[in-house]
């Protein structure tokens, strides 16, 4: 229960960031206002961060646990596995949801602490005075390696999501012998829904569909 409590809280920030995200399809003004306006919620954007922290540290702690009571409760390799009904993505929990924090970790050094990039911290304030958060985003992803690495991390978080995004309800005790298996679909094509708004930002860019408001 508390892994899906926490997962559907990752979830929903999951949605959110990509919703603020897609504004870059709008123009700058738009996508730089958004970031001024998070900033500008001071001590209570740090509050959500701690609690999204929060629930990140207890996830993972929570899924360790699990994954090594499970591995206790039977010490002895089994012979012989034949998967009947376990998908690939819900074997691959432990290690998708590594990566994937391995990503968020680049990530959070890559656009909101900037320390990968030293042309970042010779970006201009825009018209309005935001810092533009646009031509950061397209000079990040002008590089093929890291959007590269960007589509992969994406990848398993699909993945991650394509089993995570469904498995809750059964955690949380609904189990429904029509809808389970529903339930299990929709959660794929949520995550796949995901990947593709993720996705089409570092791709919109390399084929040169956004390009940078101010040249560095
Ligand atoms: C193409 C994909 C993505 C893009 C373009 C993107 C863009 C950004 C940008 C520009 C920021 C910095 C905002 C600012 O400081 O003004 C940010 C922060 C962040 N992103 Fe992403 N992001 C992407 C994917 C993701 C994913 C998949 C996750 C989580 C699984 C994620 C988690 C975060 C977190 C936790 C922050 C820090 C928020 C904060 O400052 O409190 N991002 N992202």
């Amino acid at each position: 229960m508390i892994v899906a409590v926490t997962g559907v809280i990752l979830i929903v920030f999951v949605v959110g960031h990509l919703l603020g995200n897609l504004q870059i399809f709008l123009g700058p003004d738009w996508i730089n206002g958004y970031a001024q306006h998070l900033r500008d919620l001071g001590p209570l954007l740090w509050l959500i961060r701690l609690f999204l922290l929060a629930a990140v540290v207890i996830h993972i702690y929570v899924t360790i646990q699990l994954a090594i009571e499970n591995r206790r409760a039977r010490p002895e390799p089994y012979v012989d596995r034949e998967y009947v009904k376990a998908t690939f993505a819900s074997r691959h929990m432990v290690i998708s949801g590594l990566i994937v924090l391995a990503f968020i970790i680049y990530h959070l050094a890559h656009f909101t602490v900037r320390v990968t990039d030293p042309r970042f911290a010779l970006l201009k304030a825009d018209p309005l005075g935001h810092y533009d958060v646009y031509s950061m985003m397209v000079y990040g992803f002008q590089n093929y390696y890291v959007s590269a690495f960007y589509i992969v991390g994406l990848f398993l978080l699909t993945l991650h999501l394509s089993h995570g995004s469904s498995s809750f309800f059964q955690s949380l005790g609904f189990n429904d012998k029509k809808l389970t298996p529903r339930l299990a679909v929709g959660g794929r094509i949520f995550a796949w829904l995901l990947f593709i708004g993720y996705t089409a930002i570092p791709v919109a860019i390399l084929l040169g569909f956004i390009r940078p408001a101010q040249q560095l």
